[in-house]
Formats: structure tokens, C-alpha cells, sequence
């Protein structure tokens, strides 16, 4: 297991990640994407074209499949059966169906195994995600939990699905990740939630890199 072990969750646009990603940098360490790791198993489901709703065949799925997750010059990637997939898992039609896999316990299972076997890869982590505080690494070393108002956080997301070229409709996107947050702090296994022991950062009205060093002190004083 990692010597450094940093755990951020939060919800979706709540900075976490690129947040996380920085961090990962300033410390050296590799930065763990769990997200990626839910979109890559729902992509490798939706080439298949089954129903997603079918929980034995998405379980075979996720075993049968090859994923790679790497870090290369700072970004995680994500290669599915050989073929590179980290642009594609971003993809909003990915974006809507990685709940099926995330709302079943057999699935995250196999996803937290991943999860886990990547951070033995490596001797310093900065995790991101919903549960990595809470129960994929509950003796993280420092734990934070990122969170800003939905408004912020839809403009946040359109602001990058723009820059990739997608076409956004910023009501529908906030209702989608209203959605989400639901979704994801309602179901029953591992729930978005702060870890009791995790630090709240609200990013509302802080630019990244207030929030890196912020993140950044809280470490350097308590190490
Ligand atoms: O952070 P993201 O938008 O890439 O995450 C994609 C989805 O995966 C999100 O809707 C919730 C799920 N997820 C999860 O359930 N647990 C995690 N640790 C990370 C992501």
C-alpha cells in the first residue's frame, strides 16, 4: 500500500478532480481517477450493446474485459481491451449510464478491487472520488471532501464539455447533475457522504489553485 495516501471526494464539479490532479503533481504522487474507472466499465458494457440493467452480464463483463489504467506525464489513462478510451469515457452518453454500474454492490466490488491494486502500484496517491475516504481507503492519510453550490458546479461542467466541443444547455446540465448528486447520495451502498474524519473544502468562490493550497497547507501542517 501507498506511503502517502490522499483521499478527495465530493460531488460531480465540485473541482475535485482537477483539484486532485494538482495536488498529484505538487506531491509527486500518482492521481487516482475512480471515476474513470466506473465510466470504463460502463463503456466496456455499452460496446456490447446488452442491457445495462442485466447486473450477471455486466458483472461478466467486467471480469472478461482488459482495463489498463496508467499515469502518463500526470494523467491517468484508460485503455479498455488494448484500445485507448480515456477521451471516450468522458463521453456524455457514458456520463448517463455509469449509475448502472455504480448503484450495484457486485459491480463496485470489482471496481474498489481495481481501485486498490492501483494505489499498491505506487508510493504516494491522490485519490479522487465518492467513497475513497469513506470505504475504499479508510485509513487514508488525510482526507478531504470538496463541495459547491449545483449553479457553480453546472457552470463548471459546461465550461469543459464546451471546451471539448459538445453543444451544453446549461438548465438541462444542472438538472442532470442534480440528478446525479441524487443518485449518488441516495443509493444505498457506499453513498456520497463526508468521511467523519475528512476536512470540508467549499470551493464555491475559490479558484483552483486557492483550493491546491489550501489542500496543499492543511497536509504540509500535519505531516
Ligand atoms: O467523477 P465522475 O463524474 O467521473 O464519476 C462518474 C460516476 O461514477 C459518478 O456519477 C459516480 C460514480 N462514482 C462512484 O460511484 N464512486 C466513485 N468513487 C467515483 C465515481
Amino acid at each position: 500500500m501507498a506511503k502517502l495516501l490522499i483521499t478527495i471526494d465530493g460531488p460531480a464539479g465540485s473541482g475535485k478532480s482537477s483539484a486532485a490532479k494538482l495536488l498529484a503533481a505538487k506531491l509527486t504522487a500518482a492521481f487516482l481517477d475512480t471515476g474513470a474507472m466506473y465510466r470504463a466499465a460502463a463503456l466496456a458494457a455499452m460496446r456490447t450493446s446488452c442491457d445495462l440493467n442485466d447486473v450477471t452480464k455486466l458483472e461478466e463483463i467486467i471480469d472478461k474485459t482488459d482495463f489498463k489504467f496508467e499515469i502518463e506525464a500526470g494523467q491517468m489513462t484508460v485503455k479498455i481491451n488494448g484500445g485507448d478510451a480515456t477521451e471516450q469515457i468522458r463521453d456524455p452518453q457514458v456520463t448517463a449510464n455509469v449509475h448502472f454500474v455504480a448503484s450495484e454492490p457486485s459491480l463496485r466490488q470489482r471496481i474498489v478491487r481495481l481501485q486498490r491494486a492501483f494505489a499498491g502500484r505506487y508510493e504516494k496517491i491522490v485519490a479522487e472520488g465518492r467513497d475513497q475516504g469513506t470505504v475504499v481507503f479508510p485509513d487514508a492519510d488525510f482526507k478531504f471532501f470538496l463541495t459547491a453550490d449545483a449553479q457553480e458546479r453546472s457552470k463548471r461542467r459546461a465550461k469543459e464539455l464546451t471546451e471539448k466541443g459538445y453543444k451544453v444547455d446549461l438548465d438541462k446540465l444542472q438538472q442532470e447533475i442534480e440528478k446525479r448528486d441524487r443518485q449518488d447520495s441516495t443509493r444505498k451502498i457506499s453513498p456520497l457522504i463526508a468521511a467523519a474524519d475528512a476536512i470540508t473544502v467549499n470551493t464555491t468562490n475559490l479558484t483552483l489553485e486557492q483550493v491546491v493550497e489550501k489542500i496543499f497547507g492543511l497536509i504540509k501542517n500535519n505531516d
